[in-house]
């Protein structure tokens, strides 16, 4: 049976009887409208965790006043069935009143990688998010907390910040999964119109595209760039916000390939969509 627990103080009330008990708690955090990726990251937590703790909060601090916070896409209905059916011991779905009373006044701010890549475009959107998965732990006091690939520059943040603020929570990381055709999955997919469906598949197009130029030697940043974007732009016309080159150890933009691996991040919107995936590639085949 799957617990359902609303309140802050209840969940951590449980998440002491819990630790009380020796047993092992892993946490995935996600904003609902569950899919497959999300049910990889609770199958993930089940690998090392005796109890999985799914929570469901559409987070307001992490949207900006122009975006889809009000129409971000909901199910609760078809979230809990899916939860069940994965075995998740305990759905914590706080309400807003519960997460930001009228005096909430704290948050946490990751100051560096923060700014670039997403932060460029969403300049508010990792504070919020940095908050409110500081409270979930606080919450409910993870041993691991598993997160997606999907959002390379959001699992270095959050990593960065367990590490600079010392949460004793491990963080692990699910690789991205995607739709059969490619396509990263995303609960914002609904969002699409058939058109736009088809042309996002540029997206993960150009990464493998990416992939095989890199693999065969090319290493000029502004060359590889102007290529995907080209590609990309051939679909739709999306509006590109970045393709970008980073050194995945430190989370900095380069303009030439050395390391022996490198992060390839993008985002675009189609017809006001927007939509992310990366690719990290390693240099040398395996
Ligand atoms: P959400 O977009 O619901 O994603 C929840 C978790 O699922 C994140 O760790 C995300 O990276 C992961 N995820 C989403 N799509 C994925 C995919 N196709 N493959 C693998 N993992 C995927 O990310 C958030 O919510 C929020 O920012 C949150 C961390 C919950 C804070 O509010």
């Amino acid at each position: 049976m799957m617990q359902l627990i609303k309140s802050a103080a209840e969940m951590q009330q449980e998440a002491d009887r819990i630790r009380t008990a020796q047993r092992k708690i892993g946490l995935v955090p996600t904003m609902g409208f569950l899919h497959a990726g999300h049910l990889k990251l609770i199958e993930e937590a089940r690998t090392s965790c005796d109890v999985v703790i799914v929570s469901i909060y559409v987070n307001p601090t992490q949207f900006a006043p122009n975006e889809d916070f009000s129409r971000y896409p909901r199910d609760f209905e078809r979230d809990k069935t899916m939860a069940q059916n994965s075995q998740v011991d305990i759905l914590f779905c706080p309400e807003n009143e519960e997460m930001y009373g009228d005096d909430f006044g704290t948050y946490v701010e990751e100051q560096e990688v923060s700014r670039i890549l997403e932060g460029k475009f969403r300049p508010t959107h990792y504070r919020g998010v940095a908050t409110v998965v500081a409270k979930l732990f606080n919450i409910c006091k993870p041993h691991v907390a598993v997160f997606g690939q999907k959002d390379a520059q959001q699992v270095f943040i959050v990593s960065k910040m367990v590490r600079d603020l010392n949460f004793d929570v491990t963080i692990v990381v699910v690789p991205i999964v995607r739709e059969p055709d490619g396509l990263a999955m995303s609960s914002r997919n609904v969002y699409l119109s058939s058109a736009d469906r088809k042309n996002a598949l540029v997206l993960h197009e150009a990464l493998a595209s990416l992939e095989r130029r890199i693999r065969n030697g090319e290493r000029d940043v502004r060359v590889l760039r102007s290529e995907a974007e080209n590609m990309i732009l051939g679909k739709g016309s999306p509006s590109i916000d970045y393709v970008a080159f980073v050194d995945p150890d430190e989370f900095r933009e380069i303009d030439r390939i050395v390391k022996p691996s490198v992060l390839v991040a993008l985002a675009a919107r189609f017809s006001g969509t927007r939509l992310i995936d990366n690719a990290l590639i390693s240099l040398d085949e395996h």
